[in-house]
């Protein structure tokens, strides 16, 4: 399979914002900007696989700086890696202020998608061309993100596959919560305390 070049597939979506995208204190509803973003990494995603792509998960979305209503975003989208029959694509996303000619970065964040053939399965991708340094950093950068991911995952479901009460409330201490179990009891009286 030929491989495509980083900007064979890079892509651009820029959207003034409405007022009628805005959230109840007046700034862009964050929910706006997601389902921006995930049209931009469709794009490009597709762009670069020639097949239909699909969302499997998206890392990294934090809301740096709020968007205002007048705004003009664009969101860059671009593949930063591939696998074998998926790819990530970074999003960079700022917001113009139009009338005071300012722009602000907001977020990036990375989207993997996996593309699909005719018979609705993942299919291989075209391998990514890389021809900047700049191309080259990302692509390993998505590598070691993949592999930091994919510890922090298995760590996660290790911690989180059970609750141990007796090994775990400690964890309430000095939270901004009070527990209020059911007729009253305290902690000690429900569970033996470890020796
Ligand atoms: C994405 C999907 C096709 C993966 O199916 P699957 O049976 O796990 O397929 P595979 O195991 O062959 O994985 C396919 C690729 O997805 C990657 N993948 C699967 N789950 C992933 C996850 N949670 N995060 C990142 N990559 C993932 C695999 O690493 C593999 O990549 P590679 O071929 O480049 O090595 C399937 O989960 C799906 O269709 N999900 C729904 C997606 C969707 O509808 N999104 C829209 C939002 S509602």
């Amino acid at each position: 399979m030929e491989g495509r070049t980083v900007k064979f597939s890079q892509t651009t979506l820029t959207e003034l914002m409405i007022p009628s995208y805005a959230n109840f204190g007046g700034k862009i509803h964050g929910g706006i900007i997601l389902s921006l973003m995930d049209k931009a990494a469709y794009a490009c995603a597709i762009k670069h696989a020639g097949n239909y792509c699909v969302t499997v998960s998206v890392d990294g979305v934090d809301f740096l700086q709020p968007v205002e209503v007048g705004d003009l975003v664009s969101l860059k989208a671009s593949v930063n890696y591939v696998g074998r029959t998926s790819l990530v694509v970074g999003i960079h996303v700022t917001a113009e202020d139009v009338k005071e000619n300012s722009i602000k970065h907001t977020n990036n964040s990375y989207f993997t998608m996996v593309a699909k053939g005719t018979d609705d399965k993942p299919t291989e991708v075209p391998p990514l061309i890389l021809e900047e340094m700049e191309d080259i950093r990302r692509f390993i950068e998505a590598i070691k993100r993949k592999s930091f991911r994919k510890e922090a995952d298995a760590k996660m479901r290790k911690t989180f596959s059970k609750f141990i009460p007796t090994e775990d409330f400690h964890l309430l201490n000095g939270q901004r919560c009070e527990t209020r179990l059911s007729g009253g009891k305290e902690f000690d009286d429900l569970f033996e305390k470890p020796d």
